[in-house]
C-alpha cells in the first residue's frame, strides 16, 4: 500500500459508534479519511470533533442516505470527483429495523441499506479502488448472521416479516457479497469481512421492542465502539494481511461461517440479483 499519509480512506455510518470511532483511529495513523454520514450537522459536528481529538485537518464529510438509490449515485459522484484513489473503503453503515420500513425505491430497509448499499459503494469506487494500487475493503458483518437466510422468491420480505431474521439475512449477504468480490476482484484488491462483537452504540436503541431493552440492559457489559472498530482498523492497515481475501475475521481472528455463507452459486445468484436491481455492474 501507499504510505499511509499518501493515503485516502473512507467509512460509511461514521457519525456515532463503531463507524466513529473506525474514523478516530485512521485518522490518527494519519491518513486523510472521508467520514460519511446522512445529517450535514451531525456530520460537521463529528468531523470538528474528531479533527480537533486526532489532530489530524484532514477528516473530511460526504453525505449519503444508503436507503435512497438516488442519495448513494449523488454520493459515488461527489467521493469519484475528490479522490482519484482510494486506498481503504470501510463499509460500516447499518441498521436493525425491528418493523417492516419500505425505501422510496420499493425495498426492504434492511436489504436495501445493509446489503445493497455495501453492494453499490464498492462497486461505483471499484475504479478508484483499482487506481490506489494496493486497496482493501472491509465490511462490518455479524455473527447475527448465523441466523440469516437468503430467499431468492423474497428479497424484500413482503411476507411474515421477523426483524431480526431480516437483519441477520442482511449480514449473510454481506459475507456472501464478500466471498463473491474476492473470487472476482483483482488480487491487488482485497476485501474481508469482521463481526464487532455485541458493542454498546446506537444499535437497536433507535426502535422500540426487545432489540433496545437487550442494549440498554447489557451496556455495562458490551464491547466498546472502540474495541468494536479495532478489527476493521486492523483489516485496512495490517501489512501482514496484504494478500489475505475473502475472509471472517472475530476480534482480529478468522472464524468459520454458516455453510450457506460459503455457498458459491448463492453467493453468484445474490451478485446477478444486485446487479439487476442496483444497475450496478463491474467493469469487464
Ligand atoms: N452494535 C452491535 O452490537 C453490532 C454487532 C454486530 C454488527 N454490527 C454492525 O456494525 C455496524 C455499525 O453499527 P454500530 O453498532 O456502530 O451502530 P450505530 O451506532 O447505530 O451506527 C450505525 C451508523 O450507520 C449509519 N446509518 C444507518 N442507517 C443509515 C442510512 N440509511 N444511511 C446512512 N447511514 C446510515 C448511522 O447513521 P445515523 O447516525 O445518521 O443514524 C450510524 O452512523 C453495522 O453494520 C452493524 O450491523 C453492530
Amino acid at each position: 500500500m501507499r504510505p499511509i499519509a499518501d493515503q485516502v480512506h473512507l467509512v460509511t455510518g461514521a457519525t456515532q459508534g463503531i463507524g466513529k470511532e473506525t474514523v478516530r483511529a485512521l485518522a490518527r495513523l494519519g491518513a486523510r479519511v472521508i467520514l460519511a454520514a446522512r445529517d450535514q450537522a451531525r456530520g460537521q459536528a463529528v468531523v470538528e470533533e474528531l479533527r480537533a481529538d486526532t489532530g489530524n485537518a484532514r477528516i473530511e464529510l460526504a453525505l449519503v442516505d444508503f436507503a435512497s438509490f438516488a442519495s448513494v449515485r449523488a454520493f459515488l459522484d461527489d467521493v469519484r470527483a475528490r479522490v482519484a484513489a482510494l486506498d481503504v473503503l470501510v463499509n460500516n453503515a447499518g441498521g436493525y429495523f425491528g418493523r417492516r420500513q419500505q425505501t422510496d425505491d420499493g425495498h426492504e430497509m434492511s436489504f436495501q441499506v445493509n446489503h445493497l448499499g455495501y453492494f453499490m459503494t464498492t462497486l461505483g469506487l471499484f475504479d478508484r479502488l483499482r487506481a490506489a494500487g494496493d486497496a482493501r475493503v472491509v465490511c462490518v458483518s455479524s455473527d447475527a448472521h448465523w441466523g440469516g437466510r437468503v430467499d431468492f422468491d423474497d428479497l424484500d420480505r413482503t411476507e411474515g416479516y421477523f426483524g431480526y431474521r431480516a437483519y441477520a439475512t442482511s449480514k449473510l449477504m454481506n459475507l456472501l457479497f464478500v466471498a463473491e468480490a474476492a473470487r472476482r476482484f483483482p488480487p491487488s484488491l482485497t476485501i474481508n469481512a469482521q463481526h464487532p462483537g455485541v458493542v454498546a452504540s446506537g444499535f437497536g436503541l433507535g426502535e422500540r421492542g426487545v432489540m433496545k431493552a437487550f442494549y440498554l440492559v447489557a451496556r455495562p457489559f458490551l464491547r466498546t465502539a472502540a474495541q468494536g472498530a479495532d478489527t476493521s482498523v486492523w483489516l485496512s492497515t495490517a501489512p501482514e494481511l496484504g494478500a489475505v481475501t475473502g475472509k471472517y475475521f472475530v476480534r482480529r481472528r478468522e472464524r468459520s461461517t454458516l455453510a450457506d455463507a460459503r455457498d458459491p452459486e448463492l453467493a453468484r445468484r445474490l451478485w446477478t440479483e444486485s446487479e439487476r436491481l442496483t444497475g450496478m455492474s463491474l467493469p469487464a
